[in-house]
């Protein structure tokens, strides 16, 4: 869809409102979305939840401090217009009455052209647990007609609560209406991973099991769970990060071109990445729990919650058959990276005399300015003829002034206000995915603990044979 459509008039209800990803990265948003001019010319935002937050001026003055926090030179010329058209409606699941009535006044005032639809974004930021409740009344209430449900992570905490919650989205709309929030998707370098694969007959050509050895996508945090106790308690690393953010990024890596790049077409191929992927072996998974996690508010002093994951997993197609997808993540480790390295098999060094001193290695950092860096060999200067590795190192923004890089809830934001669902997660990804880390989650290895600030539990180490982990090789 073209920048330049006009977007409908839109009453935005967001439930979390008062919460932290509202505050941090909602909020925010729609602030740049607003001083970018990419908002709708019409739009109304309802806060909802269970507990007021105070009159509408006492809200609004809360989402003002967030946004002095989080986003950098606040213009006012921007955040007034943009707070006067947020206000609070108390909601639960037992009783939608009053936001109903709040959604139908504000659509009125919105007072759309003759034959203009106002649409509805419905955004549930809330926990796993509340979220089916939250939907049955949004369809009691009427309130899913010409509606956007946009659903954030986890969907569900298994197999079992994940087709229930499935079940009850499909009885209040169409799959069509649903944007299933997996925010690594709305990263360009994220994005950027299809681009640099599929725009460059260089990478195209060498991308499978003929060239390729392994894939790992590492994504190591130096936070701990600080203020998330609970939620970790009830979520554990496992279900946070490796069924969600670092298999659609796999899904990405791995993929076949997609015909167009549409919902349909790109979905489609990730599906079928999922599909070829072999159900996670517990013997593969390393899980662990970084100390003092215990003594962290919310969490259960004899939590065996992991805060740690690395695993092995082998997609059984033509492409990849027989190269190992090595994943991580953990929290607090040595340090904040999102990498994906490519290591290339190593053709016969005979001809030198000796063997290389490790692979090619394609490094693509997932950071906002994204970086990939590839490392060759090449002629040592002197007198003989050696060989040494060398780094290539490539800034992936193409420094055009005129380029602007829209932060992950952004991305997404306008995509739902523009039914784009093509960086969404569809039910059939999310339902194979629990189906894959069922054995895990059902039967899970032994916890170990590793000290904070380190790169996870020795047993982790050898998980990708003997080169081991390519972030722990250069920073360790
Ligand atoms: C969230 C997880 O979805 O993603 C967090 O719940 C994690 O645990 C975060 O820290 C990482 O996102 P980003 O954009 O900071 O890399």
């Amino acid at each position: 869809m073209s920048e330049e459509t006009t977007l409908p008039p839109h009453v935005l209800v967001l439930f979390g409102a008062t919460g932290d990803l509202a505050r941090r990265k909602l909020f925010p948003g729609l602030y740049h979305l607003a001083e970018a001019g990419r908002l709708p010319e019409s739009f109304a935002v309802i806060g909802s939840g269970r507990h007021s937050p105070g009159t509408d001026d006492e809200f609004r003055a809360k989402v003002r401090k967030g946004l002095e926090e989080f986003v950098d030179d606040l213009d006012d010329a921007v955040a007034g217009p943009l707070l006067e058209r947020i206000s609070f409606q108390v909601s639960d699941s037992d009783d939608g009455k009053d936001l109903a009535k709040a959604v139908k006044a504000a659509e009125k005032d919105l007072e759309p052209q003759e034959g203009q639809e106002v649409h509805r974004l419905l955004y549930l930021s809330v926990p796993p647990g509340a979220m089916r409740p939250m939907i049955s009344m949004l369809g009691r209430e009427g309130l899913t007609e010409r509606a956007r449900l946009v659903c954030e992570k986890p969907f569900g905490t298994d197999l079992e609560s994940s087709r229930a919650l499935d079940a009850t989205i499909k009885d209040v709309v169409d799959e069509a209406q649903v944007f299933r929030i997996d925010h690594f998707l709305g990263k360009e370098a994220v994005q950027n991973i299809l681009a640099v694969r599929f725009a460059n007959g260089l990478f195209e050509s060498a991308w499978n099991r003929d060239h390729i050895e392994s894939v790992q996508i590492d994504v190591p945090e130096e936070l701990t769970v600080e203020g998330r106790g609970s939620f970790y308690e009830s979520t554990g690393c496992f279900r946070d990060m490796v069924n969600t953010h670092l298999c659609q990024v796999l899904g990405f890596v791995a993929m076949e071109p997609p015909v167009h790049l549409t919902a349909d077409a790109l979905r489609n191929e990730k599906a079928k990445v999922f599909e070829a992927m072999k159900p996670i072996d517990p013997s593969r998974v390393v899980l662990g729990q970084y100390e003092g996690y215990r003594e962290e508010e919310g969490v259960d002093p004899r939590s065996s919650v992991e805060t740690f994951a690395a695993l092995e997993v082998f997609i059984e197609t033509q492409r990849w058959q027989g190269v190992p997808f090595y994943l991580r993540t953990g929290k607090a480790l040595a340090e904040t990276r999102r990498t994906v390295t490519i290591t290339f098999r190593t053709p016969p060094m005979g001809m030198f005399g000796h063997h290389a001193d490790g692979p090619n290695e394609l490094v693509l950092e997932l950071t906002d300015d994204a970086r990939m860096s590839l490392e060759l060999h090449t002629k040592r200067p002197g007198p003989v003829m050696d060989i040494a590795r060398t780094t290539m190192e490539l800034d992936l923004a193409t420094k055009d002034p005129a380029d602007e890089p829209l932060e992950a809830y952004e991305r997404l934001l306008l995509d739902v206000m523009r039914g784009d669902q093509t960086l969404f997660t569809r039910s059939d990804e999310v339902d194979r995915l629990w189906c894959l880390v069922d054995p895990v989650l059902s039967d899970p290895p032994p916890i170990h603990r590793y000290a904070k600030g380190s790169w996870g539990p020795r047993e982790a180490r050898g998980l990708p044979g003997q080169r081991g982990w390519r972030l722990d090789g250069v920073d360790a």
